[in-house]
């Protein structure tokens, strides 16, 4: 998609869509509005008068230009009351109008993006946010529909206009870095949705190569034999049951002034999820196709670091495998060893996303990371207690945590913090090893949680249970039906924030 800004007005471009909003009660049209509405001999202050021009918020008004002008059609997006418009509001506005523009089939559009820059100190965010919503509203999986009706007509040329007071180089950065988010979820969502005979964990450990390729980061590729060396012995006990050779992915982001010790993004990277030999019902086990969402989100956001280039040290684990029944898979029952010298009695083979997580949590700590953020579709659980609104999160610093609150509001992908008490600890205590991977049924992913935290030391830690945030059930505003790219754009703010 190319997403520029033009300093000529809205009227003299060419494109499909014209797009411009507008307030409750605005005392004066825009100046491009104002251009058209002369044009079309004050049509346009008559259907305002009338009501037929919707300013409240989340309406949108589409004109038929009828070939007078040098676009199509007009499409006039109500904003409310000017007072309470928020940066969120402005970013799901925008994306519906672009849904609409969709609708219409239409492939071009300029935006008089005067009225969005709602109060200065606010402004580069605005942009930001505008050019984030155009982005991941055209977001669609549709890669393996084959007729050509099926394959959406979607805005690939966008021009931004009546901006002033900015600095042209300031813009032309704030839109290209809206973009990056943008495109950085849609790569997310894009591996998530891809079905796991596809989406292996050989395919994963490519692209992350290929990631790595385009923007000079460092990638390891951990491939079963040196995992054995490295005694792995939690992490391989989930890949045990399956056909598919199991990738521990290391992506390595380091920049020249950069002196911390690595901020460690660690993702759960399950391609499909069985349960194993805890077999899951199979109504709705398509869906696990997604429990590699966690390790899709690291990759989403090494992507984004290395096109950002933050002066920081940054390095993404992401162990994947599959989880699934076979005859050398894992037993109920079964004693494995983590890589830190751990035993963890596997109970449950479902409860496997812990397994690969404790080798990846203290592979991170062998790394010295200053701090460690996992992310992972752990538990069901979480989807009881938060539904599909918020993620849950864990943590054991207070200051790390802080970040992640301004990162995810800036990105408008919410988050609630859970409690870590040394009670729930005491309810995965096991009779035979160290630990056991499950507890009784409830608090189950505080238990999950606590099981983790038995592989980070005291690093600064945050776990994201990104169970009920994995899907969206139907397209609205800049969330595309299918897997999320929640909180890929969060994390992308933290690590910048840093
Ligand atoms: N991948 C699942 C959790 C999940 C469920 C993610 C629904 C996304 C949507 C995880 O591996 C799992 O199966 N967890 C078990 C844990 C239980 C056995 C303690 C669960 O939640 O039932
Ligand atoms: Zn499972
Ligand atoms: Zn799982």
């Amino acid at each position: 998609m190319n997403l520029i800004y033009k300093k000529n007005k809205l009227i003299q471009e060419k494109a499909d869509a014209y797009v411009i909003s507008i307030f409750n009660n605005q005392k004066t049209f825009s100046s491009d509005l104002k251009s058209i509405d002369i044009k079309l001999k004050k049509k346009l202050t008559a259907l305002l008068k009338s009501g037929d021009i919707k300013t409240e918020i989340g309406k949108i008004t589409t004109i038929n230009l009828l070939g007078e002008f040098n676009a199509k059609q007009l499409f006039i997006v109500g904003l409310g009351d000017e007072k309470k418009i928020t940066i969120d509001n402005l970013r799901t506005q925008i994306a519906s109008v672009c849904r609409t523009i969709n609708n219409f089939k239409l492939t071009s559009a300029a935006f008089d993006i005067s009225n969005l820059l709602i109060n200065s100190q606010k402004k580069n965010d605005a942009i930001h946010a505008i050019a984030e919503a155009i982005g991941l509203s055209q977001y669609q999986f549709t890669k393996h529909k084959t007729h050509a009706k099926d394959k959406p007509i979607t805005i690939n040329d966008v021009t931004f206009h009546g901006i002033s007071h900015i600095n042209l180089k300031t813009i032309d950065k704030l839109i290209k870095q809206g973009l990056i988010f943008a495109q950085a979820a849609n790569l997310t969502k894009d591996l998530a949705n891809e079905p796991a005979n596809y989406m292996t964990p050989s395919k994963l450990a490519e692209i992350a190569l290929d990631i790595a390729d385009k923007h000079s980061l460092q990638c390891e590729i951990i491939n079963k034999n040196a995992a054995k060396e490295l005694k792995m012995g939690s992490y391989l006990s989930v890949a045990s049951g399956s056909n598919e050779e199991p990738k521990f992915i290391i992506l390595k982001y380091q920049h020249k002034e950069a002196t911390n010790k690595p901020v460690a993004i660690v993702g759960k990277g399950i391609t499909f999820d069985t349960g194993g030999i805890s077999l899951k019902p199979s109504a709705g086990m398509d869906e696990m196709k997604g429990d590699m969402s966690g390790a899709a989100t690291v990759l989403g956001v090494m992507q984004a670091i290395g096109e950002l280039k933050p002066k920081l040290n940054i390095i993404g684990i992401a162990p994947c495998t599959e989880n699934m029944p076979g005859g050398k898979a894992t037993k109920p029952g079964d004693v494995v060893y983590a890589m830190d010298g751990q035993s963890i009695e596997v109970l449950n083979t479902d409860a496997e996303g812990r397994l690969v997580l404790a080798d990846a949590l203290s592979y991170a700590v062998k790394e010295k990371s200053s701090a460690i953020i996992d992310i992972a579709t752990l538990t069901g659980a979480m989807t009881v207690s938060l539904g599909s609104v918020r993620t849950g999160v864990f943590s054991n610093n207070d200051k790390l945590f802080e970040k992640l609150v301004s990162a995810s509001t800036k990105a408008n992908e919410p988050i609630w913090r859970f409690p870590l008490d040394e009670a729930y600890g005491k309810m995965i205590v096991s009779n035979v090893a160290d630990i056991k991977n499950v507890g009784e049924r409830e608090a189950g992913s505080i238990t999950a949680a606590k099981f983790l935290e038995k592989f980070i030391g005291n690093t600064p830690w945050i776990h994201m249970d990104i169970a009920g945030v994995m899907t969206v059930k139907q397209s609205k505003g800049e969330w595309s039906k299918g897997m999320s790219g929640n909180p890929v754009r969060t994390l992308v703010h933290l690590l910048l924030s840093y």
